[in-house]
Order: C-alpha cells, then structure tokens, then sequence
C-alpha cells in the first residue's frame, strides 16, 4: 500500500484548481522516445546499439578523457542523434501548457535533443544540464563555434576542425569528466526551493548531479515521478552506508515506505500520463490547441 495521502488524482485536482504555482519539471531520456529517439539504459537504448563502435564501455562515448584520444565514436553518433529530425512528444507540449498557464516555474532537462525549444519552451524557462549541440567549442583553444559549423562536417563523417589552431571542436554537451552549465548550478538554488509540485519524468535518476536534484525540494513539495519503471527508490541500507562515506547519496522516492506522505508514482508511458493528467485537469481544449498549432 502507498501510505502517502496523495494521490495522482489528488495532485491533478489540486493543479485544476489552481493551487499550484511553481512547478517544476526534471526530465530525461524518456520523454523523447515516443519522437523516435531512443534512450540509453533501457533494453533497447542507444547503450545497447553501440557494438560497432568498439567502446571499452557504453559510456565511454560520452567521456571526455576517451574523446580526447578518440573523437570518432561520438562523432559517429551524432549524425544519429542530430537536432532537426525530431518532432516533440505530447509530453513536450504538456510543458508548453504549463508555460501557457504562467505556472511553470523551470525545467531541468538532461536531453540534449532541444525538443523542449522546439515545442515553444522560452529560454527563461529551460535548463540544459547536460548542455546540447546549439554551441560548440574547440577542446584546444576554447574558440566558440555555432551549430552550423559542425553540422556539415558530422554529416559527411568528417571531425570538425578548429579554423586558430586544428584542435577538435566538441559539441557543448556535458560529457562524462565535465562540469554542469554555470545556468544549472545557479538556477538550481533558485528554482528548487521555491517549487510547490515537482514532476519528474522519463529519466531513470542514475546520473549525478542531476539525480540529487529531488532532494532539493522543499519537504512539503510533493514528488510526481511519470515513468516506464520506478526509480531512485529510498534505500535506509545505502543511506547509512554514504553517510559514514560521506558521499553525496542519500535520499530517494519514498513511495512504498511507511513514512511517503508526498511522493506519487505513475508506472507507464510518459505520454499517457500526461494525456490523464490533461483529462484529470480538464484541460483537454487548450491542450488540443496547442497540440494543432
Ligand atoms: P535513461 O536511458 O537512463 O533512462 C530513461 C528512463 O525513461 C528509463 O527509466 C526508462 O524506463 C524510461 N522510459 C523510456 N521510454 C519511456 C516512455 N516512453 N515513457 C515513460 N518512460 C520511459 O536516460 P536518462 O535518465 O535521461 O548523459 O539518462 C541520463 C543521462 O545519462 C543522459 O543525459 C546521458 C546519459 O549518459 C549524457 O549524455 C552526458
């Protein structure tokens, strides 16, 4: 049993009458795959498609100090995974409705695809945490470079060069090594602590720093996760254990424990979460016209 008070039913009634104001979204892979996109840990995810690239491991695509030695695996797949072939989800545009409704507070994406800005997400309301391939920048000496630069040459399977110095010029996506974007860093301070519903989809919340981000919000916010599968379930065993290591860990959904009083899953497809949703706030009008614009 879920001894939380809430349900999913609760937190679209409470929506529908307006009683949330701040919300904030986190997302990830998921939410992308009903555009054709695959995610990267699921049976069939991109971690899984990379057997000709002769990896040492999946992840390695997305490490810095491998790309470094060898830019080919990535650059490969971006041809892939370039932006520009994608049509947002309903999901995405179930943001834009938020946005629309003035009560989107922020979202922290960790997609690199851009659907989130193709959907009509205003940068004011969008944090890339994993960065995208909008910019890029040379590894040598830091030139900048737009999206047009790079885009030819990864589509004629060729690594671009920098024009100053020859060194590699690497999309601006966090790879493995890096640092998150100075935006994420900051917003995550503001936008947290003011969150009154925080909705966490299609990500599978093993990637840190952005995983901890649930525990930033406040205790009385309650925790919404839409997803194929339950994720970053609280564990009493692994939170003792990284606080004697003194890691970050900790924390977690509380779903099926006796003290949950916020956090709510629902286990399915994200776009049919999001179509209940709709139908629960009776939004079903505006979202259509949003949909057919
Ligand atoms: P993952 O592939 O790790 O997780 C995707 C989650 O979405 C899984 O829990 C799936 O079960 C779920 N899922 C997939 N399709 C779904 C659907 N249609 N409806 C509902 N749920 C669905 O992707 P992320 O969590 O985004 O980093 O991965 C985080 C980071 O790891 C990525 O940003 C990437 C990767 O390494 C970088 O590229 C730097």
């Amino acid at each position: 049993k879920n001894p939380s008070p809430l349900s999913f039913q609760d937190i679209c009634n409470k929506l529908k009458n307006n009683e949330f104001k701040n919300v904030v979204v986190m997302c990830g892979a998921g939410i992308s795959v009903a555009a054709g996109i695959p995610d990267f840990r699921s049976a069939n995810g991109l971690y899984k498609q990379l057997d000709g690239y002769e990896l040492p491991y999946p992840e390695a695509i997305f490490d810095i100090s491998y790309f470094k030695d060898k830019p080919h695996p990535f650059f490969r797949l971006s041809k892939k995974l370039f932006p520009g072939n994608f049509v947002p989800t309903k999901t995405h545009y179930f943001f834009r409705l938020l946005q629309k409704k003035r009560i989107l507070r922020m979202i922290f994406t960790q997609n690199i695809d851009t659907l989130e800005r193709v959907a009509g997400i205003k940068d004011q309301y969008l944090v890339e945490a994993h960065g995208s391939f909008g910019k890029a920048t040379c590894v040598k000496c830091k030139k900048k470079y737009g999206q047009n630069f790079i885009k030819p040459f990864i589509f004629k399977d060729q690594i671009p060069k920098c024009v100053n110095c020859d060194g590699v010029v690497k999309p601006d996506i966090v790879f493995f090594g890096e640092s998150v974007p100075k935006r994420f860093r900051i917003q995550k301070n503001i936008d947290f602590p003011k969150a009154d519903l925080l909705l966490v989809i299609g990500t599978s919340l093993v990637v840190q720093p952005f995983c901890s981000l649930i525990e930033e919000v406040s205790p009385s916010c309650p925790r919404l996760l839409i997803n194929r599968e339950t994720v970053r379930r609280f564990s009493s065993e692994f939170n003792i254990f990284s606080q004697i290591l003194g890691g970050e860990g900790g924390g977690g959904f509380k779903f099926d424990l006796e003290d949950n009083y916020r956090d709510i899953k629902w286990i399915g497809e994200c776009d049919d979460g999001i179509q209940k949703m709709v139908d629960l706030c009776g939004w079903n009008q505006e979202f259509d016209e949003i949909l057919k614009e």
